[in-house]
């Protein structure tokens, strides 16, 4: 693809505060562009240039943080970095006013979904969830990118969850409802996710299972995805979710259940002999590779898509 010739894509809301900002038409048009991001990297290398990114986290990062500003770098932009609770020393509405001024782009993982939304509403630039109480959905576009690599398209397949009903799980089951994808989740039924959630996806035509039966979420399913079973900020629930969850560990019989070529998926940092078995986190099978390196060609396409002038 010629630097010159590159129409990119554009998302009409403008941020992406969860996957429902991503409509029918731009969540393919962004997997399209991951791809092409992913195999001519070097078409892309000026198109941020000048352009900069703040990255804000309350919580720790591996993945996110680093595939954000490795993303930045080889677009040809920047990124600054501030840890730490937002809106304990200065409203949060300042925050985003503040940063509008310096920075092209806002990039927060914060423990509270309405702490993105109000940077969202009062910041000029555009705000990215980097995780949040409620949404991953660039770990949800990364899973999706892998997804396409292993099987070409992810329409007609079946993704299923075995785990708790959270942000990650919340962030796939939208994303597989926008591509055509069968979703089923495995979850003890107190945990399970969000109803109104649930609605949504199924109000975009999506076939969202939910069932305590993880053999029954699993069955058939060409992609079984699992996270760990106390997020960030629940971790004083460990005891407690480990006792809950205690059926619903991805060994190797379970994945029996899912198809002979189904691949293993988790979001990671994994907690291996809890939610997943070392068999099967190594197995040949296992995408969680895939997923972490999509992270940074995914959100490479998203920041084009968000920041980038509208003819590179
Ligand atoms: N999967 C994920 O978001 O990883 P980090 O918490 O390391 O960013």
């Amino acid at each position: 693809m010629a630097m010159a010739s590159i129409s990119l894509p554009r998302i009409q809301s403008r941020n992406l505060k969860s996957d429902l900002d991503l409509d029918a038409s731009e969540l393919p048009a962004l997997l399209d562009l991951a791809r092409e991001v992913k195999r001519a990297p070097a078409a892309f290398r000026h198109a941020l240039a000048g352009k900069s990114l703040a990255l804000l986290f309350e919580m720790p990062s591996l993945r996110t943080r680093l595939t954000f500003e490795l993303g930045m770098q080889q677009l040809g932009g920047f990124t600054v970095l501030s840890e730490g609770a937002l809106g304990i020393r200065e409203p949060i509405r300042d925050v985003a006013r503040n940063l509008s001024r310096w920075v092209t782009g806002i990039v927060a993982r914060t423990f509270q979904q309405e702490t993105i939304e109000e940077l969202a509403l009062w910041a000029t630039v555009p705000v990215i969830n980097a995780l949040s109480s409620d949404w991953h959905p660039c770990q949800a576009l990364a899973d999706m990118q892998t997804i396409n690599e292993r099987f070409g398209s992810p329409r007609g397949l079946k993704l299923a969850f075995i785990g708790d009903g959270n942000n990650v799980s919340n962030s796939l089951m939208i994303c597989a409802a926008r591509l055509g994808m069968e979703f089923a989740i495995g979850v003890p039924e107190r945990y399970s996710p969000n109803a109104k959630i649930v609605a949504e996806a199924r109000a975009m035509g999506g076939k969202v299972t939910v069932t305590s039966d993880p053999f029954a979420a699993a069955s058939g399913a060409h992609a079984v995805y699992t996270d760990v079973w106390a997020s960030m900020g629940a971790e004083q629930e460990t005891a407690e979710r480990a006792a809950a969850f205690e059926a619903y560990r991805v060994d190797d019989r379970l994945f029996a259940a899912a198809r002979p070529d189904a691949i293993f998926m988790h979001c990671l940092p994994a907690h291996r002999g809890e939610e997943v078995t070392d068999s099967v986190m190594e197995s040949p099978r296992s995408a969680v590779l895939d997923q972490a390196e999509n992270r940074l060609h995914a959100q490479k396409a998203l920041l084009l898509m968000l920041l980038a002038d509208e003819q590179l």
